[in-house]
């Protein structure tokens, strides 16, 4: 086990540079399988996410050869549609990926129960496996609780209407469709960046897809995908973390390297806190202000704010000047970092009947030793401590690096005291 420790209380300042997408980093590693030929994928983060994935990719036959830290040569031709090591499959979410992939490519997967970060609802995939069957997949499941999707006649396309605009689910029918007969049409589709991402990668391959980035995608079949080079778009989970660095500090905080687009809701949700913000082409600066004031805060979707922003946002409420209520309309339940931040000296109350958090700001949150239960409460955790007075310890932090490239070094260059240790 691996811990931060952080002395807090002091401004960031400066640039820092947000490295490429985890959430379509994954899946577009996957995607690959997809493909006949080599794909060269750049931009990729330096993340514990990225590691396992390629492990799982090796697993089932294909040649993976880093250029560089953040450039990897795969090449797919070996892959065989065998089931991965369920070691491997359940350290991560994204496994799931290779449920789409494989029935695409080769009309059959075998895949064990994925991981991630457990939220308190499950995390089903009833929708991924709609989908599937929407397609002609034939769904079992093995006694080791294995997906099992078989489609002996081929996949052909169809209508899938999902009830959740859900960005795996979206992915995965993406990747089950590519190749199915005909054309196939996702109704209330995620729009996620990532989305987008992933069918740009697809279609620099050969795909034929139409739509991403709305709530209709079209995908017509092909015969094959060739190899492609894509660099993954930047990261705004990541991005909008270090403008709550910059915010919860009251330094000034560039983050460089992104799609301002990507970043709206959280962009609109500082301004409305009173935060300064200059947006650039591909840079936004968060700006010092002496006024924080509370805003409510509700994750949706995109062009929601983000469920993977919202621990963040709480935390960064802890210490604003007033009351508001967090909801979060994708898990509702995913607020275990509450304890913790109260541990700091936050005032929160969860009421568990309507899943609404109500802080009231503190004039300042003091150091504590807290854990990280995932990996954006673990963020969030950070970004407490960065902002509470005297010596935080955040432990279990490996959650935290799943998903954050290089964060002791990036908030060090920032100004931040803080340093890693084993426990
Ligand atoms: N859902 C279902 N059935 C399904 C699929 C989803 O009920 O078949 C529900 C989920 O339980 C959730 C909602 O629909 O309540 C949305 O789930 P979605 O499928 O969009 O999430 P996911 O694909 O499992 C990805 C990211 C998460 C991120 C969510 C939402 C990856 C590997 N994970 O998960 O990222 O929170 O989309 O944007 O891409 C993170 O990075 O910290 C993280 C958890």
């Amino acid at each position: 086990m691996e811990k931060f420790i952080i002395r807090g209380g002091e401004p960031l300042n400066g640039d820092v540079a947000i490295s490429g997408m985890k959430n379509s980093a994954l899946p577009i590693l996957f995607g690959t399988i997809l493909t006949e030929g080599i794909c060269i994928i750049d931009n990729l983060p330096d993340i514990s996410d990225v590691k396992d994935s390629l492990a799982i990719l090796e697993s089932v036959g294909a040649n993976v050869r880093f250029i560089n830290t953040n450039t990897v040569v795969i090449d797919t031709t070996q892959v065989k549609p065998k089931s991965p090591p369920l070691e491997l499959v359940s350290k991560i979410r994204a496994s799931y990926y290779l449920l789409g992939a494989m029935l695409g490519k080769f009309g059959k997967a075998q895949v064990g129960q994925p991981g991630g970060c457990d939220f308190g609802n499950g995390r089903p995939i009833d929708q991924h496996i709609k989908g599937f069957e929407l397609l002609g997949a034939r769904v079992s499941y093995e006694s080791n609780a294995a997906i099992t999707l078989n489609a002996p006649d081929g996949l052909k396309g169809n209508s899938v209407y999902f009830d959740i605009a859900s960005v795996g689910s979206t992915i995965n029918i993406m990747y089950a469709a590519v190749f199915a007969e005909g054309v196939t049409v996702i109704e209330n589709a995620a729009r996620e960046p990532h989305i987008v991402d992933t069918a740009c990668f697809l279609n620099a391959c050969g795909a034929n897809i139409m739509g991403a980035g709305t709530t209709t995608i079209r995908i017509k079949g092909v015969k094959k995908l060739k190899g492609c080079s894509h660099s993954i778009a930047p990261d705004m989970i990541e991005a909008g973390t270090y403008m709550i660095a910059g915010a919860i500090t009251g330094g000034r905080v560039r983050v460089t390297n992104i799609v301002p687009k990507h970043m709206d809701a959280v962009t609109a949700k500082l301004i409305e806190a009173n935060v300064p913000i200059e947006i650039g082409n591909s840079y936004i600066t968060v700006n010092p202000t002496k006024n924080l004031r509370s805003v409510s805060i509700k994750a949706n979707p995109y062009p929601g704010l983000p469920t993977d922003m919202q621990p963040q946002f709480s935390a960064l409420m802890t210490v604003a000047r007033g009351m508001c209520t967090v909801s979060d309309g994708i898990y509702s339940t995913r607020f275990k970092y509450i304890e913790h931040l109260k541990n700091m000296g936050a005032n929160i109350e969860y009421d568990e009947k309507s899943s609404l958090l109500r802080i009231i700001g503190v004039s300042e949150l003091h150091g504590a030793t807290v854990n990280a239960p995932d990996l954006r409460a673990g963020a969030a955790l950070i970004l407490a401590g960065l902002a509470a007075k005297g010596t935080t310890t955040v432990t279990n932090v490996e959650l935290v690096e799943r998903g954050y490239d290089h964060i002791i070094e990036k908030l060090r260059s920032l100004g931040a005291n803080i340093k890693r240790e084993r426990i």
